[in-house]
């Protein structure tokens, strides 16, 4: 019954560090349930640790997306003609897609050279934080939010132009099969430090921005050199018996393992033995509580799905300022839309998706104030998945950075994030710009 994990397990120590795993002939079914009942039998089907869930048989999901190893393609098919269920094949070989995802190679010392046609290895991403430091020494230094569970850093950098602003957080790649959260996130820092839109070079000045690409390096090594994404391919690197990893985002201490994560360490929503139980959540936590009091805005980087979400994930009841967050929200996403159409869903994180709790806005939201907290579910809606094309990388990261732009605008007209500092930093460009303007 565990052919999957198992082949997986014993190829990874086969092949450790030799050879990455193939996904040849793997098969994505995106499935159409039309019953409550049909969705019962998902769920049932989802605990056969074979098939990985792509997205989760919840009653309000249009389709659910499920993988298949070629060994086990027939007895899916056979369920899904025992019981009647609409389906069809959205890839018939994983792997061909996972091919497509070039990985680029960066050149160091050159921060130019990092583009939105690739993804990148870690190694890359951390080298290019150090080359900005280097770049921008009077703007950029390099934080440290932690470290993981393999003993590496959870590098990140502060963007700054006069101390004691409000800050901005932003933190990505805590699934580490979601390839294109830290590229969106790198895409933040890159416009932040060079672009020449006024929107763009205010939103830089008026505030601290403390932003972390990637806040699981393990597992995005993981995905990188070992296996690209079984369903165990989101979680850290922590070993439980034979069993691998911790779902982060499952893992903070706030309602945690009160709804949609698990306590058996098979799973990929294991939450750990206890809240903050991992190296990764219990650091960046402290990191974040030391400046807890002065972020203003808080942004997590997930895919995909295109959704816009708002704490809780605990209860659909609106809580705290939840109508003017998803307010903001709202018209931000409608900004977001400007460029390519591409939609979102906004709304909190029960209502939208499913009860999920122990994440990371969750606890931000209820632990430490934040009034403005927001999690990006990036795209697409299903057709590529985790498995975003390159050719979509810029569009999705250009249309994100107008999305977070919009955020500021709207959150401001709706009385946050006007801080003093801030405040000041606009009118004395605004001087400054009149000033060049009447010499
Ligand atoms: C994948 O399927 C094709 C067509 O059925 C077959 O020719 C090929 O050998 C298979 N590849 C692997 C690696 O199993
Ligand atoms: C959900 O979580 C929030 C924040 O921790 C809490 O205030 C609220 O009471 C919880 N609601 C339910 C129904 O458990
Ligand atoms: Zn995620």
């Amino acid at each position: 019954m565990k052919f999957l994990k198992l082949s997986i397990f014993l190829l990874s120590v086969i092949l450790v560090k030799c050879e990455k795993f193939r996904f040849d002939n793997y098969t994505l079914y995106k499935i159409f349930p039309e019953s409550e009942i049909q969705v019962k039998l998902l769920e049932n089907l989802q605990n056969d640790i074979r098939f990985d869930f792509w997205t989760d048989p919840v009653p309000s999901a249009e389709f659910v997306l499920v993988m298949s190893s070629p060994a086990d393609t027939n007895e899916l098919v056979t369920f899904l003609e025992t019981n009647n269920m609409k389906s069809e094949i959205t890839m018939s070989n994983v792997q061909e897609h996972i091919d497509k995802q070039t990985v680029k190679q960066y050149t160091r010392s050159n921060v130019r050279s990092m583009t939105w046609d690739a993804y990148y290895t870690l190694d890359d991403i951390y080298a290019w934080l150090d080359d900005l430091v280097t770049a921008y020494p009077d703007i950029v230094t390099e934080i440290i939010g932690g470290g993981s569970y393999e003993g590496r850093e959870i590098k990140g950098i502060k963007i700054s132009h006069g101390s004691g602003k409000r800050i901005i957080f932003v933190e990505g790649g805590i699934h580490s099969r979601e390839w294109i959260s830290p590229s969106s996130v790198c895409y933040i820092i890159s416009e932040l430090l060079t672009s020449e839109d006024p929107e763009t070079m205010v939103a830089a000045r008026d505030y601290d921005w403390y932003i972390f690409p990637v806040t699981n390096p393990d597992g995005y090594i993981w995905t990188h050199e070992s296996v690209r994404l079984s369903d165990k391919d989101s979680k850290n690197r922590r070993p439980f018996g034979s069993e691998f990893g911790v779902d982060l985002n499952r893992n903070w201490n706030n309602n945690w393992l009160v709804a949609g994560a698990s306590a058996n360490p098979a799973t990929d929503t294991y939450a750990g033995p206890g809240p903050f139980s991992e190296p990764e959540t219990r650091s960046l936590s402290n990191y974040i509580s030391s400046i807890g009091d002065q972020i203003d805005l808080y942004l997590s980087f997930h895919s995909f799905s295109q959704m816009l979400l708002v704490p809780y994930g605990n209860t659909t009841e609106h809580l705290d300022n939840y109508y003017d967050v998803v307010n903001i929200g709202r018209r931000a996403m409608g900004a977001l839309s400007v460029r390519y159409q591409t939609q979102y869903v906004t709304g909190n994180i029960a209502e939208t998706i499913y009860h999920a709790t122990g994440g990371s806005v969750d606890w931000v939201k209820g632990h430490l104030r934040v009034p403005l907290v927001y999690c990006y579910e990036l795209r697409d809606r299903g057709a590529f998945g985790f498995l975003l094309p390159t050719y979509q990388i810029l569009p999705n990261n250009e249309e994100t950075m107008d999305s977070v732009l919009e955020i500021i605008h709207q959150a401001k007209r709706f009385g946050y994030m006007n801080s003093s500092a801030g405040l000041t930093g606009s009118i004395v460009m605004m001087f400054g710009l009149m000033l060049a303007y009447f010499l």
